[in-house]
């Protein structure tokens, strides 16, 4: 069976990386190769996550880079499927919401090649959100939907998708953080950066309706400052977050690294830094989607600065609330951590390190 495995954003590298491992535990039987879109480029947003995974080097390279929807999207299109006349596979793998996965899906299916959805059924009812468009249009289309949760088979079944398509295998991203926490917990990273373990919090905000409107960008710079009087935050800038903060003039917010106080930057981090980081926190405040599941599973409680998840398990089971973006509801969430009334939370169902051997063996099974 041949099959090339897909990445293009930050988010999808933690979750590739367990899928090639359990791939390559079956030698002779899959014929895998690794295309990277170029989503993203920078060396601490992809080339550095690489590295800390033992990821192999892409085997084809887009190079697609940065652009609005349509033309990174078109771009992602009119170079993969160049890739698939050529490289003929039986099965295209793409990993959860970003441009690249739809692109790639598209594309594929118009070639009638088959195409399986790794974190397939996420919603967040949210069309505003570009990932929602993402999801939809790649679960829609595709052949072979692996599933996180219970929510996301039944939103799948919801939407009419035939049962035999939706398999149940857990969370490949946990694959990974469980498969790094330990290695994660011998660095430094807290002393390096003089933190105390446990007094402080950690920061990631890069979504365009928190950050693409000055408005809301600085009612939330104004709540994180009142937050970080007790608890300095530490805050790993996304590039197009700095390009936004620069363009409002919003950068005084910010410590620009030298102290340990206030919302202190530093550059996007690598993948096992951060782990180390999130780990030994007070709480993480965050509009991302994975750190949601990340902070479940550490059981480090976790603020939710959006008005929707597509992730509702963590707030059944684990340790997240959503408190969207208005700036009391934010402090209010992060005093109520602090004076103790949080819980530990529950690890969701079948989030246990062994979702990609089981998509593997699906796989080897049934395609
Ligand atoms: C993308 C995903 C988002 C994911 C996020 C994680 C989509 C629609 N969005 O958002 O779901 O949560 O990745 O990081 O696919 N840039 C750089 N260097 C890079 C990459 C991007 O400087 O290596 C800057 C560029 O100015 C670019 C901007 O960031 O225009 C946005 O990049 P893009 O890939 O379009 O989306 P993200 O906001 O990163």
């Amino acid at each position: 069976m041949k099959i090339l495995n897909i990445v293009g954003a930050r988010p999808n590298f933690m979750k590739m990386a367990p899928i090639i491992e359990a791939m390559n535990h079956h030698p002779g039987k899959i014929d895998h190769l690794l295309v990277h879109t170029g989503q993203h480029y920078d060396e601490k947003m992809s080339k550095a996550f690489f590295e800390d995974l033992g990821m192999p080097k892409p085997d084809i390279d887009l190079g697609v880079g940065s652009g609005s929807h349509a033309v990174q999207t078109g771009k992602i299109m009119v170079a993969f499927e160049q890739v698939c006349l050529k490289e003929k596979p039986d099965l295209v793998i793409v990993v959860g919401d970003v441009n690249s996965t739809m692109a790639c899906t598209i594309t594929a299916k118009k070639l009638g090649i088959r195409v399986a959805h790794v974190e397939a059924g996420l919603r967040s009812r949210d069309m505003g959100m570009p990932e929602e468009i993402n999801r939809l249009c790649t679960d829609v289309l595709c052949d072979y939907l692996f599933t996180t949760d219970h929510f996301a088979n039944e939103n799948l079944r919801a939407e009419g998708i035939a049962e035999e398509k939706i398999i149940f295998v857990g969370n490949v991203m946990i694959d990974t953080l469980l498969k790094h926490r330990e290695m994660a917990a011998g660095l430094d990273v807290t002393g390096r950066l003089g933190l105390e373990r446990g007094k402080y919090a950690t920061l990631t905000m890069h979504r365009p309706s928190n950050v693409d409107d000055r408005g809301i960008f600085a009612g939330i710079l104004n709540a994180l400052q009142k937050i970080s009087e007790a608890l300095p935050i530490l805050f790993p800038i996304h590039p197009r977050t700095r390009k936004m903060a620069e363009e409002f003039g919003l950068t005084d917010f910010f410590n620009s690294g030298a102290e340990v106080k206030g919302i202190r930057l530093t550059e996007p981090l690598g993948y096992l830094d951060f782990l180390h980081l999130n780990m030994n926190a007070a709480m993480v405040l965050t509009d991302s989607g994975g750190l949601q599941e990340e902070t479940t599973v550490l059981g480090i409680p976790c603020i939710t600065m959006r008005h929707n998840t597509e992730r509702p398990v963590t707030c059944e089971v684990g340790t997240n609330v959503i408190v969207g973006n208005d700036p009391a509801r934010i402090v209010a969430a992060a005093q109520n951590i602090l004076s103790g009334k949080c819980t530990k939370g529950q690890i969701p169902e079948k989030w246990d390190g062994k979702a990609a051997e089981r998509i593997v063996e699906w796989l080897l099974a049934n395609v």
